[in-house]
């Protein structure tokens, strides 16, 4: 049904703006009396919860970061069933990111390419929205991504993360530094163990008792990415999110002329799937078992989040394939997670342990 409406309808639409006005109906879907209706389908069982990071996640899989950016949506994102929002990524100065069109669709390979760059009401605005939802207490765990203000230099990076970090972090149920996007120039570059020694130091300081997590690129070499993960559990964080779109554009089906015109900008989608899960294991293999790792790439089915915490994964994040399910896919992964095996969708039990 949604994919007939997506094949024929939305797809007529500039992405950017199909994603304003589903928006707009995830913002309805969080008002009451809506949400308790919603709630009614989409929740999951009280054996879907996940104890990591010192939190209770309704369920292991949650909505990725870049989605609700400005924290508007996550009431609706909470009642359609997901088990955690990750807002963001917010930035310590408000923004209006990259030039439109910013989002393309590659529909042969359920993927899409952005460059959106960050745009978002900047940290005062999503904290004065964090002060708001913490008193309507949704179920989901909210996390918060932060990243680097566009006008600010890279060498300047450290003090303009403490800024978002000390602002959000007392609203947040965990905090994550965001170096791996490919929309801000220069931003990558703070992966370099040198470079993000320091930074990580001072956001976790600033966090202070809010577990902070790193999210990394899948372009890295996998010796950066172990060096990364080391670093991780040296710096005493509280986990790693592998991770987020890709700068390659190996393999796909989508016309060579299409994808060309698209441009620059992260891939994301089903094209991610192998290599989320290479990055899952080159991580796992460098943290000690309980250390909480989020896998994020490629998921699109409930067998998909289910490899990923089989894998060690502690919790799964999607987005890309919200696009192409459609409101319900929260709800059809939870169902998807009991169906597949007794005991499915949880993660193992060192995993689930969290930090
Ligand atoms: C993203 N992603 C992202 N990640 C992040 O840390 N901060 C952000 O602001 C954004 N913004 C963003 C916008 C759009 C349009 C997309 C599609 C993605 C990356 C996202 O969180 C995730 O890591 C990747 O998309 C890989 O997961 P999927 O989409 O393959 O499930």
């Amino acid at each position: 049904m949604y994919s007939l409406f997506f094949r024929h309808v939305l797809t007529r639409f500039d992405p950017e703006f199909a994603h304003h006005a589903a928006m707009a109906v995830i913002r309805v879907v969080g008002a009451r009396p809506f949400s308790w209706a919603v709630r009614a389908i989409t929740a999951p069982t009280p054996e879907q919860q996940v104890h990591a990071l010192g939190l209770t996640f309704p369920s292991a899989f949650g909505v990725a970061a870049g989605f609700d950016k400005n924290a508007v949506g996550v009431r609706g994102l909470d009642a359609l069933g997901f088990g955690h929002v990750e807002i963001g990524t917010v930035t310590a100065i408000p923004q209006d990111g990259n030039p439109k069109p910013r989002l393309f669709r590659l529909v042969p390979d359920r993927a899409v390419i952005n460059r959106m760059g960050f745009n978002n009401e900047g940290a005062d605005a999503a904290a004065r929205r964090l002060r708001k939802l913490r008193r309507h207490a949704p179920r989901a765990v909210i996390g918060v991504n932060i990243g680097k203000s566009r006008v600010v230099e890279v060498e300047d990076a450290v003090a303009d993360y403490v800024a978002s970090a000390s602002k959000l972090a007392p609203l947040a149920d965990y905090l994550a530094v965001n170096v791996s996007s490919p929309n801000t120039p220069g931003l990558r570059g703070l992966q370099a163990v040198e470079t993000l020694a320091p930074l990580l130091r001072a956001v976790r300081e600033a966090a202070g008792s809010t577990p902070l997590l790193v999210k990394i690129a899948p372009d890295l070499p996998d010796d950066e990415i172990e060096a990364i993960a080391r670093l991780a559990v040296d710096e005493g964080l509280a986990g790693i999110i592998a991770h987020n779109t890709t700068i390659a554009r190996d393999g796909l089906r989508t016309d060579a002329a299409v994808v060309e015109a698209a441009g620059a900008g992260g891939l994301s989608g089903a094209p991610l799937k192998e290599r989320s899960l290479e990055v899952l294991a080159v991580v796992k293999a460098a943290v000690p078992a309980d250390f909480c790792v989020i896998a994020v790439g490629g998921v699109e089915t409930a067998e998909d989040v289910q490899r990923r915490l089989d894998a060690g994964a502690t919790l799964v994040q999607g987005y890309t394939a919200f696009l192409y399910q459609g409101p319900l896919w929260a709800r059809q992964i939870n169902r998807g997670l009991r169906a597949i095996t007794p005991g499915a969708g949880r993660a193992r039990p060192e995993a689930s342990a969290g930090a």
